[in-house]
């Protein structure tokens, strides 16, 4: 018998908690009866969790835990926390480690773009660091964080999603280790300086006036004063931030750079951003599919990108085309 879960309740996978540490929220088992299903309280906010309580699930075969919808927050504070234990766990199979890291990435952003003020910023760089630790510890990670990101890129993890597959994407072409983390943040900042421009603007149903658009041309060199006022040093950040809508011949924004004057790093940021907007559903138009979104960026706007770039990704997203059988 299928029983619907609780609106005020989350399912949160045994898996991600370790041993020893406490999760900072209660935590709850569903106890079904013929009658009833109640959630029962497994594992006290501040009790710590032993050997002996993952014993007790492996022994009943739940593989399901809750917490409250309310305790969200507390519970991917946790993961974020102990992010280095849950990609090291041997025991852990690389789905369900990319679930976890995926599911606490989009709460990030989500809080990243509510308050951008440095504590979120500075939390969003180091969790991206350690995204791409874990995917450069990992061979079997990549594969499993891009069946994710592209099955699942019409929802609102889109960001995560895109950040994971640009990053993914930096790597393949050879982008070393060191500057892949700083890419990786960078893209998921890269529009950090929309959060200065009015919402009227951003969401306004149909064309922008003129002034309008001026407007949202200012938000890269409004994300560069966003990342300057927490203080910290952001090399690749700074890059993608505001080079990401420069176009190849020169009719980008703000500075109008074109082809090798534009970094490396900017050229991808222009690929991955386009390829966002397209796939992701706006107020002003619909998203289209993965594979005709490239369709559409190879034949109507092949002025923005650096051409054998632009083939690089499409063959690099090719295998994991979703209308194509699964790999085995
Ligand atoms: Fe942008």
């Amino acid at each position: 018998m299928e029983y619907e879960i609780s609106p005020d309740y989350m399912p949160i996978s045994p898996s991600a908690l370790r041993t020893d540490t406490t999760v900072g929220c209660d935590i709850y088992m569903l106890a079904k009866t013929s009658i009833e299903v109640r959630y029962v309280l497994y594992c006290k906010a501040d009790a710590v969790f032993e050997n002996n309580k993952r014993e007790m699930l492996l022994e009943k075969n739940i593989s399901r835990l809750f917490i409250s919808k309310n305790d969200q927050q507390k519970y991917y504070q946790y993961l974020e926390s102990n992010f280095q234990n849950i990609i090291s766990d041997t025991r852990l199979s690389p789905d369900e480690k990319t679930k976890i890291v995926h599911s606490a990435a989009t709460n990030l952003v989500k809080d990243l773009f509510n308050d951008p003020r440095s504590g979120n910023i500075e939390r969003t760089k180091k969790f991206a660091y350690n995204m791409v630790d874990y995917v450069l510890k990992d061979s079997k990670a990549t594969h499993s964080l891009l069946k994710i990101a592209i099955h699942e890129y019409y929802t609102y993890t889109h960001s995560v999603n895109v950040a994971a597959i640009g990053t993914l994407f930096a790597k393949s072409i050879g982008l070393e280790d060191d500057d892949l983390k700083g890419f990786c943040s960078g893209i998921l900042l890269h529009d950090v300086g929309k959060t200065r421009i009015s919402t009227d603007i951003l969401n306004k149903n149909g064309k922008l006036t003129k002034e309008e658009f001026e407007e949202i041309k200012k938000h890269p060199e409004l994300g560069i004063k966003v990342l300057d006022e927490t203080g910290s040093e952001f090399k690749e950040e700074r890059i993608i931030t505001i080079q990401h809508h420069e176009n190849d011949d020169g009719t980008g924004y703000p500075y109008g750079l074109k082809k090798d004057e534009i970094d490396p790093r900017g050229k991808i940021a222009r690929i991955i951003d386009v390829y966002d907007a397209l796939t992701t559903k706006r107020s002003y138009a619909d998203a289209i599919r993965p594979f005709a979104a490239l369709v559409e960026m190879k034949e109507k706007m092949s002025n923005c990108f650096d051409k054998e770039l632009l083939i690089e990704f499409i063959r690099f997203l090719g295998p994991y085309d979703p209308r194509k059988k699964p790999r085995k």
